[in-house]
């Protein structure tokens, strides 16, 4: 499983590329107005700079909820950076949107996903990447990583070549479980994805070690 960094902020990105862990990036409306960027030349400068980051996908969301706006935010922000990924929402005019940019091989994220039928009809039209949120899920008490479980199912049973970005990730088991489901690829958050380097038998462990060394090696 590949693992992507959730985030517009590029001290966090640039951090975590000195690591190799990350893959790629994914953003969307939110995470562009945590950063305080707004205007649309901003939001193009700021998915450059992130594409000559990193060296993988990058995901612009568009803001625009009718096939022809999409479409034409798509073709624009496309023309960004060869690495440009279009995040498009799982909405009727989105799915349309999708066909056309897959028949003019341009890649597509469809976001926010919440059923496995949305993730069906999303790679019938030939997304690159599915966004099924589980956080989002599991704060309304339903199944977030049944979700993927039921996705990746599908997916198999016939042989869709559309990769499961698990997003919405909140805990270290919500990537645990996603990488033993088998989803494609995760999105996480920062703060997450530093926790992931820890463990608490690891500081002490270490600590044992180097007491012990000192002892002889004063
Ligand atoms: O990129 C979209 C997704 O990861 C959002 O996560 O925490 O806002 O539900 P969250």
């Amino acid at each position: 499983m590949k693992l992507f960094i959730d985030t517009a902020n590029l001290n966090h990105i640039n951090e975590l590329v000195t690591y190799n862990i990350i893959s790629g990036v994914t953003t969307n409306p939110s995470l562009m107005a945590k950063e305080g960027i707004s205007g649309k030349e901003n939001c193009h400068k700021r998915y450059i700079d992130i594409c000559e980051l990193v060296n993988g996908p990058v995901s612009a969301e568009v803001i625009s909820t009718d096939h022809k706006g999409m479409l034409d935010e798509a073709y624009e922000l496309s023309a960004l950076h060869p690495n440009i990924v279009i995040k498009i929402p799982m909405i009727k005019e989105g799915i349309k949107a999708i066909y056309e940019l897959n028949k003019n091989g341009i890649k597509t994220n469809c976001t926010l996903i919440f059923s496995a039928a949305q993730a069906l009809l999303a790679a019938k039209a030939g997304a690159t990447f599915v966004s099924p949120f589980i956080g989002r899920l599991d704060d309304v008490n339903e199944d977030g990583l049944g979700l993927i479980k039921s996705i990746r199912t599908i997916y198999d049973n016939y042989n869709f070549e559309t990769n499961i970005l698990a997003a919405s990730i909140r805990s270290k088991e919500h990537i645990n479980k996603c990488a033993e489901i088998g989803a494609d690829f995760a999105t996480i958050p920062y703060s997450l994805l530093n926790q992931l380097f820890d463990h608490p038998l690891t500081t002490k462990g270490l600590e044992i070690f180097l007491t012990d060394h000192a002892k002889l090696n004063p």
